[in-house]
């Protein structure tokens, strides 16, 4: 499976969701996260995301994404339709640490 990464929030890009073939993204107020149950390891939505924040589950140091991906996914609702990014998204693009202070 695919997860989103710590990029994602504050940017939330949703060029993602647009290629899905399973639509198994879903929203929260800065992110998305992908339901690793539903997703089929297609791989298409990694190269679309501008901000570079999916990534596949078999790299090395995800044990916290795949977490929050697991659990957000459960309780944020699907996102099937593209959307402007967040207003803040250039500014926020490839800052570090953004998920001690931003996640949600
Ligand atoms: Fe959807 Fe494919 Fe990305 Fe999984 S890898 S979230 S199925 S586009
Ligand atoms: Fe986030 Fe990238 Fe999708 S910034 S919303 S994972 S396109």
């Amino acid at each position: 499976t695919y997860v989103v990464t710590d990029n994602c929030i504050k940017c939330k890009y949703t060029d993602c969701v647009e290629v899905c073939p399973v639509d198994c993204f879903y929203e929260g107020e800065n992110m998305l996260v992908i339901n690793p149950d539903e997703c089929i390891d297609c791989g298409v939505c990694e190269p679309e995301c501008p901000a570079d924040a999916i990534r596949p589950d078999t790299e090395p140091g995800l044990e916290k994404w795949i977490e929050l991906n697991t659990e957000y996914s459960e309780k944020w609702p699907n996102i099937t339709i593209k959307k402007d990014p967040l207003p803040e998204a250039a500014e926020f693009d490839g800052q570090a640490g953004k998920l001690g202070k931003y996640f949600s």
